[in-house]
This record gives structure tokens, C-alpha cells and sequence, in this order.
């Protein structure tokens, strides 16, 4: 059988014999998407290593922000979307969404083949493989894939980017302008990266002139 050469999209039908324009014929075409589920509070450089990553390995990559009521965020679900959907809109095969309930179920829902989770380090793994051997047991056709970030970023978290800028240090480089803004927005104002110093010095004169005025 002769099969012609074409390019395809990442939005071909799926099972149908092609030879790509590499020149390698793929056989059955199958579009394989994996999920990238996460809090994402607040995104990091991280998390976009991650998907740059894993949108050059999966046909389509699905952010999944999980919606998870018993967890106080810093920034509400529609806040992260906004950002990773502005994050992430080079992509063509990468989308943004949420969810709640079982990882495992949401992956069928949406057709997924795999769960793409990063592995920063050792001290990840751990947790990460329970949670992978879990989600097996729940649904063992369901891959996890791991992928390790740049090691710029292996001890990057959202956690203490939260914490790093809640106290006033500066998360440069850390995230992405667009989040370093929105953490500020998000701040009290008197916790602002680099006038916390300055408001903590005026908030300590004025506690120390308001007791002199008492004395
Ligand atoms: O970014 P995080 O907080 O490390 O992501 C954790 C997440 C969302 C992947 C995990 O908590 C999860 O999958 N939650 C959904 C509920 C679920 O499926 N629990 C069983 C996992 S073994």
C-alpha cells in the first residue's frame, strides 16, 4: 500500500495510517493526551518547564487545576486559569481546565492516556510514587509519566514562592512576570518585595512615636 506523505496537525483524525512528513511511517495514529494536574497556587517556572516539556512529548497537554475546597488558596481558581491560560498560550496543543474528585476520573472524562507530574527531587519521589502506584490501582491503564525540570528550578515550590513573597523577598526569576505581578497585587501593600523593609521601618517609627506621645 502506498501512503502518502503529509503534514498533519496535532488535530488529525486519530487511526489512520499516514506516513508524516519525517518520512517514518507511524502506523496507527493514535493522539495520545496526558494530564498535568496540580494547585498550581501560584504557578511557577517550574510548572512551565514542565509543560514546554511535555507538550513537545504528548499531542495534547491538559493543565488540570484542582478545584479543592478544603484548601485556603492564595490565588481562587479562576485567578489560575487566567494565568496559566496567559502562560501558556504558545501552545497550540496545551489547554487549560479544572477539576475536582479523582485525578483517575478526571483523566477518563477528558480521554487521557497519561499523567505528567514532575520529579524535582529525591525527596519527591516518595510521595509521588504513592501517589502514581494509587492512581494505578484506581485505573491501571492510566500511565504516569515523570519529567524532571531544568535544576534551576529543582528547589523551586509554590509553597515557598508564597511564603518568600508573603514575607517581602523577591521571587524573581522564580515566576513568571506576570505571577510576580499578580503575587503583588495580591500582597498587602505594606508586604510589597521591596518596600517591606521600608514599611516595617515606618510601621516600628510610628509604634515608637505613638508611645513616646503616651509617655
Ligand atoms: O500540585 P500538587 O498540590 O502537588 O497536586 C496534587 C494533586 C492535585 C495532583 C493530587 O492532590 C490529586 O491528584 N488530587 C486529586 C484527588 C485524587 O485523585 N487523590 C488521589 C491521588 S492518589
Amino acid at each position: 500500500m502506498v501512503l502518502r506523505s503529509v503534514c498533519l496537525p496535532h488535530s488529525c483524525p486519530t487511526r489512520i495510517n499516514v506516513r508524516r512528513c519525517t518520512g517514518f511511517s507511524r502506523g496507527p495514529l493514535h493522539k495520545t493526551t496526558a494530564i498535568y494536574p496540580g494547585s498550581f497556587d501560584p504557578p511557577t517556572n517550574g510548572h512551565l518547564d514542565l509543560i514546554e516539556r511535555g507538550s513537545k512529548i504528548f499531542d495534547e497537554l491538559i493543565v488540570a487545576i484542582l478545584r479543592n475546597p478544603d484548601k485556603d488558596p492564595l490565588f481562587n481558581v479562576s485567578e489560575r486559569v487566567a494565568m496559566l491560560e496567559a502562560l501558556t498560550s504558545q501552545y497550540g496543543n496545551v489547554r487549560v481546565d479544572t477539576f475536582d474528585g479523582l485525578t483517575v476520573d478526571y483523566a477518563d472524562r477528558v480521554g487521557a492516556s497519561s499523567v505528567l507530574r514532575g520529579i524535582r527531587a529525591l525527596s519527591d519521589y516518595e510521595y509521588e510514587l504513592q501517589m502514581a502506584l494509587m492512581n494505578r490501582k484506581l485505573r491501571p491503564e492510566l500511565e504516569t509519566v515523570f519529567m524532571m525540570p531544568a535544576e534551576k528550578y529543582s528547589y523551586l515550590s509554590s509553597r515557598l514562592v508564597r511564603e518568600v513573597a508573603k514575607l517581602g523577598g523577591s521571587v524573581k526569576g522564580l515566576v513568571p512576570e506576570l505571577v510576580e505581578q499578580n503575587l503583588r497585587g495580591k500582597l498587602d501593600p505594606a508586604f510589597k518585595f521591596g518596600e517591606f523593609r521600608a514599611a516595617q521601618e515606618t510601621r516600628s517609627e510610628s509604634r515608637k512615636s505613638r508611645a513616646r506621645k503616651k509617655a
